[in-house]
């Protein structure tokens, strides 16, 4: 670790050697998670990427870059010198049905070479870039395919960011001393108000809604009996810590979710008691379409309910709703692997559930 910065803490008179993290997309429902886990560790220091700026404390500073500007972003980043470890969870979604997003290839290959290439120029002491993909490596939204996926399975056919994104990345790395590890996770579910494609403020915002129109809170899809899987930011980012450090991950994609598997069906009564309204069965619809006319409505509640000023727009993105909500057939990914190569944790994905929905409720964000 010759490039390690060495700093003294009040705290922790001894002194540390310095890693330094550089999260990419640091705003994110992932990327807040993984800045939140290392800035609650003594040993790193942390520079968040994102087009807007968090807030600054002790061994956490943002900047402010635009990925897809190649010049904008290797100015900027031509002082990380001292980056050990890349985490890179930045994402552009791309317009149409979210199911779709896997296809917006240019933004999302860009943003990745932009940065990995700026930071690899300048970082001699880099020692792990940690990619985020996801399910969506499988086909998982596309239709059925063959579950639980393993890491090693083939990859789906037709265009997918995700293999853009890893191929350039195992070829950039190739005779490099630093390695690459890649993350698949699966439907991520974090308290990340402001951050809209996420589907706890989906069903959050949409369970508020029907409550207030008085009507009980029916599932939205056609998903109901099929075997599902989440991934809890906060659990994901104890898994990209995991990966960035182990030396047995080098190299390796694995599969990172809760470690357990809900149906909706058995979940929606739980959810509906968060809220306390009483559940209904399915009710297939478009949420986008629903949800359409529904901004004066929530503008009025966020008013009389007194909740933080997001926009409708900004608090929930409803094709990605849709999008969860229709997948009507089994996703469920293999864990072996993880597990054998040192990751333990596991989430009580029910739990979970009513946690954040409590927290979105407590936090007014909804009502
Ligand atoms: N969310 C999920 O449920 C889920 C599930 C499985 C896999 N994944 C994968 O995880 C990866 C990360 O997704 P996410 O859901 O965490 O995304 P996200 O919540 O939308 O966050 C994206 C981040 O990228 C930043 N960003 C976007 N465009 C940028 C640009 N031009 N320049 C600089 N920063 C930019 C955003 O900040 P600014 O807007 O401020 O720039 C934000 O910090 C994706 O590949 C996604 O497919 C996500």
């Amino acid at each position: 670790m010759a490039n390690c910065a060495k700093i003294r803490t009040r705290s922790d008179p001894e002194e540390i050697h310095l890693k330094t993290a550089i999260v990419v997309g640091a705003l994110g429902v992932i990327g807040r998670y993984i800045v939140e886990k290392l800035a609650s560790l003594p040993d790193w220091q942390i520079v968040g990427l994102s087009r807007r700026r968090g807030e600054a404390r002790e061994r956490l500073r943002y900047l402010s870059v635009d990925l897809l500007d190649p010049a904008d972003t290797q100015a900027k980043l031509s002082g990380l010198g001292d980056a050990t470890h890349v985490f890179y969870a930045a994402f552009q979604a791309g317009s149409g049905p979210a199911a779709d997003y896997a296809k917006n290839i240019d933004a999302n290959r860009d943003m990745l070479v932009n940065s990995v290439s700026a930071i690899e120029r300048v970082a001699p002491g880099l020692e792990r870039v940690v990619l985020v993909t996801g399910t969506k490596y499988y086909g998982s939204h596309l239709g059925p395919f063959k579950t639980p996926a393993r890491e090693d399975d083939a990859r789906h056919a037709g265009a997918n960011y995700y293999f853009d994104q890893i191929d350039w990345l195992t070829s950039c790395q190739r005779g490099k001393r630093w390695s690459w590890a890649e993350l698949r996770p699966q439907t991520l579910c974090g308290f990340a108000p402001g951050t809209a494609m996420s589907i706890v403020p989906v069903i959050a915002v949409y369970a508020a809604i029907l409550k207030e129109l008085g009507q009980p809170l029916a599932f939205p899809g056609t998903a109901w009996e099929s075997l599902y899987q989440v991934t809890e930011s906060a659990h994901f980012a104890n898994a990209a810590l995991w990966a960035a450090t182990e030396s047995r991950c080098a190299g390796q994609a694995y599969n990172i979710t809760n470690g357990d598997n809900f149906r909706w069906r058995d979940l929606w009564p739980k959810i509906a008691e968060a809220f306390d309204m009483p559940a209904a069965d399915p009710k297939p619809l478009s949420l986008v379409s629903f949800m359409n006319d529904k901004a004066p409505l929530w503008d009025a509640m966020a008013k009389r309910h007194g909740l933080k000023p997001y926009r409708f727009d900004q608090v929930v993105a409803w094709p990605f709703g849709d999008y969860v909500f229709s997948c009507n057939w089994d996703v469920m990914t293999n864990l072996t692997k993880s597990r054998q190569h040192g990751f333990h944790e596991v989430v009580d994905s029910e739990e979970m559930f009513v946690r954040l929905l409590r927290r979105f409720r407590n936090e007014k964000i909804v009502p």
